[in-house]
């Protein structure tokens, strides 16, 4: 338990309450610790926070179109790395064809997010099936394999280091946003016997970043059972009841799907949007003050920003300052929308992330002028 220099105080024109009934006029922005669970202060602003006329150094936001990334190879190992620090590894792959190799990662458990296709997972527990939309934790040391029915594209999330976990639930419940009996395990099912040949396999581990290859004269997923509280999980967003209320808009923690060792991993699904005249209907101003930000857009249309498409990502800095884009912060204001139809996965990361080199064309560079009010 963290002893806070904390006690709330007031000064000139305010509100009682964050996210709701703000000065006329104003631009509430939150500066906050911990990622919006720590102590926090709410300015209100005469002018948005995002109204800057020129944005000049290395704080400057990033946006990139992972669309525009050249094939990579039909291995988990040949994805792309866009981002990472010492906790977490992010990666993007497309797979085409069946995996003719097992991998083994021993560098972390390993989160896969479907982005687009469907096919089946061959693992150490057995035979699960995955479509889009389906999150797969893969805890580090299972050995696994992919055969897609149709092109795969996935995000690959490495807890470096560190085990996956749920959030607390606290106040509402072990079995709010999803119950854990939602979480689907692999089968030992007749697909998973039938892969059980003595053709030669290899495993392709990782391990410090480096690869090593183990070769077998038959198929090294062999078990014929299994028993134990550790295994893989299956989860679809689809699946996800977020939590919302219609007072008060809350902070993206609470949409906090898995935690990982300093990161956690939030989804975004279609909820309504907030009813009360005086809340809150699009993100609050803030510069996560300890956390980088990184979404990636699955579905839908993204509510609080403009000229997002799925497999976009765009990457806030801690400190960066930012909110809704002109456009929705309009629309907030005006009631326009009853409800967002948005998937998105964001991973917020306590420890500053590093972008990859990545080919020409995949970044905008114009992402940081897309606060700008657009012309009438
Ligand atoms: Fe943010």
């Amino acid at each position: 338990m963290k002893h806070y220099i904390r006690f709330p105080r007031a000064e000139g024109t305010h509100s009682r309450q964050a996210h709701a009934d703000l000065p006329a006029g104003t631009f509430e922005r939150e500066m906050s610790k911990d990622g919006f669970f720590g102590p926090a202060a709410h300015f209100h602003h005469k002018h948005a926070p995002t109204g800057w006329a020129r944005f000049t150094g290395a704080l400057n936001p990033h946006a990139y179109d992972l669309n525009r990334l050249p094939p990579a190879g039909n291995s988990p190992w040949d994805a792309t790395l866009f981002m990472h620090n010492g906790d977490t590894r992010i990666r993007y792959w497309r797979a085409e064809r069946a995996m003719d190799h097992l991998v083994r990662n021993q560098d972390g458990d390993e989160l896969l997010f479907i982005h687009e296709g469907a096919g089946d997972l061959f693992c150490d527990w057995g035979h699960l099936s995955y479509r889009d939309g389906d999150y797969i934790v893969v805890p580090r040391g299972g050995m696994w394999r992919i055969e897609p029915s149709a092109p795969t594209t996935m995000l690959l999330i490495e807890c470096t280091e560190g085990t996956f976990t749920l959030p607390e639930k606290g106040l509402v419940g072990a079995h709010a946003i999803f119950d854990p009996a939602m979480l689907d395990v692999p089968a030992m099912d007749e697909r998973f016997r039938a892969q059980q040949t003595d053709d030669p396999w290899s495993i392709v581990v990782k391990r410090i970043g480096a690869l090593s290859t183990i070769d077998y004269p038959f198929n090294p997923l062999d078990a014929v059972g299994w028993h134990g509280d550790l295994c893989v999980v299956r989860l679809n967003v689809r699946d996800i009841r977020p939590l919302m209320s219609h007072r008060f808009h809350l902070p993206p923690s609470a949409h906090t799907t898995f935690v990982g060792r300093n990161f956690i991993v939030c989804t975004f699904v279609p909820r309504p949007i907030e009813s009360d005249p005086g809340a809150l209907k699009v993100p609050f101003y803030h510069n996560n003050d300890d956390y980088d930000e990184v979404i990636f857009y699955h579905r839908g249309d993204f509510f609080s920003r403009d000229n997002i498409k799925p497999g976009m990502v765009t990457f806030h800095p801690c400190g960066f300052t930012h909110g809704p884009h002109p456009k929705a912060f309009k629309a907030g204001a005006a009631h326009a929308r009853k409800e967002t139809d948005e998937y998105a996965v964001m991973i917020d990361a306590r420890y500053p992330l590093r972008v990859a080199e990545l080919p020409d064309g995949v970044e905008n560079h114009d992402y940081v002028d897309s606060w700008k009010p657009k012309p009438a």
